[in-house]
Parts: structure tokens; sequence; C-alpha cells
């Protein structure tokens, strides 16, 4: 068959060959247009990945220096650039050394571990700047980069400056000695809370006393008013008949039946004051550090009646206490733990009545346990762990400070026994510590009254 194509006579056989390649160019171009389009968006990935990579090296405030298996510099980051004052292009590409001046070839060799030396770890380092000074200290890192087939090629340098870090460490520490102050300050103002209120209950202890001797004193005066007359009428020779009168008016008889008594009276409210006077001496806060022996047994009933009178709400105190049990440390501390604890118990039992409160101590082993339990609510389940932490409180503001039983945990570990708090299969609160007990002089624990042991 023979056709005319444009003009050309083609045969059957010509045309189909055209038609092929025709097709073939029609193929390529399109693959060509499917190669750019994926060029494109590669291109466009890659770019992406660049700025991405270099928005990550521009924003590092670590140092980053990158170099090739000559130690020629091949990277740097802005980090570096900003610490040395150097510009990127005079960097790239020169030995590593130039930056490095100060290390020596050697430092950059064991840096790099070339000289068969450890990985750099936290290298302190100085660069040189751009006016030909040392920078601040860097703490240089560095590790081994290797290629896409795992071969090594260069160094990765990574560097942070040690000044900055001392700087946070310094404003830490500061930080730190401050919120030691305050929390000490805090501490020493719950101290004073507490002796105030400790103050306040001796204050009620002492009341009693002196008014019944103050009472006495003034009957006494009157008395020596009347005894006085009498004498004097006696002295002056007056007859028999006028004294058994003056006698009669005077009541001298009563007089002379009250004085006894009167004076017993004065004498045991003295005592008491005395004993009082001689309590408070061994609360000695101005030596905390100041150990003796002394008889745990008298401390739990002072310090609970002392804490349980200052207060409003009244409490039935009952004892199981044994007549001596002698312990060696701080007998003040000791009783503060024991105002704290009862003050706790207190504060729980405000809406509780009757309100009681259980207190015993007793020898166990080589420890005197000392008990106080009482009929409150008792301590909440989600509490129980936090109760000896500072400022945990679940008291309103003004009301507790959260210290009372972090202060008391410090004084028994610090006498060397422990302390704990839970709740009673009866309800209320049960806080118990131990602290050692002082052996006699027979090696024997010593729980029964007699003289204190000298040592333990
Ligand atoms: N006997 C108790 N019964 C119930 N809860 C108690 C008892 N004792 C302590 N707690 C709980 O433990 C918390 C911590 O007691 P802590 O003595 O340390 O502080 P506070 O009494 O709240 O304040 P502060 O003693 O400093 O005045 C209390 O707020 C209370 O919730
Ligand atoms: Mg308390």
């Amino acid at each position: 068959m023979l056709e005319q194509v444009g003009g050309l006579n083609l045969t059957g056989l010509q045309e189909t060959a055209w038609i092929e390649v025709i097709r073939k160019m029609e193929e390529v171009y399109s693959d060509l247009i499917r190669y750019e389009v994926d060029l494109e968006s590669k291109n466009d990935a890659l770019e992406q990945a660049h700025r991405f990579i270099g928005s990550v090296l521009s924003s590092m405030s670590d140092v980053l220096l990158v170099c090739d298996g000559k130690c020629q510099i091949q990277q740097v980051n802005q980090a570096l650039l900003d610490l040395t004052g150097q510009a990127e292009a005079d960097l790239l590409g020169e030995p590593l050394t130039t930056l490095l001046p100060f290390a020596g070839q050697s430092l950059v060799e064991s840096l790099l571990g070339l000289s068969g030396a450890q990985p750099v770890q936290d290298r302190e380092v100085r660069f040189l700047s751009k006016s030909g000074e040392a920078t601040e200290p860097v703490a240089l890192n560095a590790s081994l980069r290797r290629d896409a087939l795992g071969q090594p090629a260069g160094y990765v340098l990574i560097g942070r400056p040690v000044g900055e870090l001392r700087r946070a460490y310094e404003a830490l520490e500061l930080a730190h000695a401050d919120l030691k102050a305050a929390q000490q300050q805090l501490v020493q103002s719950e101290k004073l809370a507490s002796l105030g209120r400790l103050v306040a209950g001796v204050a009620h202890e002492l009341n009693n006393p002196v008014s019944f001797v103050l009472g006495n004193v003034h009957s006494l005066a009157r008395y020596l008013d009347r005894l006085t007359s009498y004498v004097d009428a006696v002295h002056e020779g007056s007859s028999a008949r006028a004294r058994e009168k003056l006698r009669a008016e005077l009541s001298i008889d009563a007089v002379l039946a009250d004085l006894g008594p009167l004076i017993d009276g004065t004498r045991e409210g003295a005592g008491r004051v005395a004993e009082i006077v001689r309590n408070l001496k061994r609360l000695s806060f101005t030596n905390p550090g100041g150990a003796e022996i002394f008889n745990l047994a008298d401390v739990v009933r002072t310090a609970a009646e002392w804490a349980a009178r200052g207060r409003k709400k009244q409490a039935v105190l009952s004892f199981d206490l044994p007549a001596s049990l002698n312990v060696r440390g701080n007998a003040g501390a000791i009783h503060q733990v024991l105002v704290n604890l009862v003050e706790n118990a207190l504060d729980a039992m405000e809406d509780v009545n009757p309100a009681m409160l259980w207190l015993s101590a007793r020898a166990e082993g080589a420890s005197a346990v000392v008990g106080v339990r009482d009929n409150g609510p008792g301590i909440a389940d989600g509490s129980l762990l936090k109760v000896f932490d500072p400022f945990f409180t679940t008291k309103p503001p003004g009301r507790g400070t959260g210290l009372g039983l972090w202060i008391s945990w410090n004084i028994v570990k610090d006498h060397g026994g422990a302390i704990e708090a839970g709740n009673h299969p009866e309800g209320g609160a049960v806080v118990l510590f131990t602290l050692p007990l002082v052996a006699d002089g027979k090696g024997k624990r010593s729980t029964a009254s007699g003289p204190v042991p000298e040592t333990p």
C-alpha cells in the first residue's frame, strides 16, 4: 500500500516505524517531566532539611564545631561565632588548631582521639577570639563522625560555656541558701510560738500556788497585828482579866491554831513554785545540745499537764507511767516533742466530748517507748505518710504551720530514737516514739526508781 504523508510517499512499513518513534519520544518526554517533578520535590525536601538543620544549629546555645578527618573545620554554629567573634568564612577549611592555639596540637590530637586517648569528655578549653584573646572556658565533648558507609569521616565537638554553668550553679546555690534561711526563720518562729504557748502554760501553773501563798501571807500579816497587840498588852503588865478579855477579842487562840496550817500551806505553795522553776530550768532551750540523764516519765507527765492546762479545750488525761525511766538527752527538747503531740491531739479532739488523752511510757528491750493516744477522728489515710513532712498541715492558716511533727521527728532522731504516727483500731490517733534507755551500772536497763546512774 502506498500513502502520501506531508507530500511524502510512505510505505506501510515506514509509517509504523515513524509512529513507534513518536511514541518513544512521548514516553521519554513524560519520563523527563516526571523526573523533573521528582527532582523539584526532592530539592524542596533537601532545602527544608537544610533550613531545619541550620535553624537548629543557630539556635543551639552550646557551641558546635564539625571537622574532617584531618582536623580541618567544616562547619561551625552561631554560638561558636558569637563566643569567638570570628566570621564563619574565616574559619571554614582552617585547621582546628587555629581556633584552639592555647590547647596546642597535642591537645587537639588527644581531643580527637588521634593519639589513642580516651574520648574527650568535659575537657575545659578556651578558643581564640577575633581580638586574639582567650574566650571564657568551655567544657568540650568530642565524638567521632562516620560517613554513610560507617567509615570515620571526622569529628563533632560540642562545648558548653562553663561560665554560664557556673553562674547558673551560683544562682542555684544562692537560691538554696535563701530557702534554707527562710526555712530556719520559720522553724525559729515556730519554736518561739511553742515557747510562747509553754510560757502561757507556766503562767497558768504558777498562778495557783502564788495566789495561795499571797492569801496566806495576807492572813499572817493580819495575825501578826493581833499577836503584836496582845504581846504589847502582856509587856505593859495589864491585869489578868484585861489580858483574858483582849485574848478573846483578838481570837488569839484561833490565830495560834491557824498559824501552823497557814505556814504549812505557804511552804507547800512556795515548794510548788520552786518545783515549777526547777522544771523550767531543765528546759534549756538556750543549750539544745546539752545532754543529761533524766526521768522520761516525769517529763511526759509535766509536759502533758502543762500543755493541757494552757488550753481552752479540756481533756481527761490518763497516765500509764513507771516511777522512773531514765534516758539521756535534752529534757527540754523532749518536753517540746510531748507538747507538740499533746497540742495536736487536743486540736484533733476539738469537737469530741469527752476528749480523752492517754499517755504511756514503758521500757521495751533497750528502748523507752512513749505513746500519745487520743479519741479524735484519727489521721486521714492520705495524710499518714505526710504528717512528718515540713509544712504539712490540714489546719487553716494561722492555726498550724505544719512544723510540729517535723521538729519532733528531728529531735527524736537526734536522740537516737524513732517516731511514727498511726491510728488506733478503736479510733483516734496514736503517736509512738522511742528513745534509747540508759543502762544501769550492772549492764541492765534502768526502769526502777532510784539514783540516776552516772554514765550509760
Ligand atoms: N492527733 C492527731 N489527730 C489527727 N491528725 C493529726 C494528729 N496529729 C497530727 N495530725 C495531722 O498531722 C498534721 C501535721 O501535724 P504538725 O504537728 O506537724 O503540724 P500542725 O499541727 O498542723 O501545725 P503546728 O504543729 O506547726 O502548729 C496536722 O495538720 C494534722 O492533719
Ligand atoms: Mg502540731
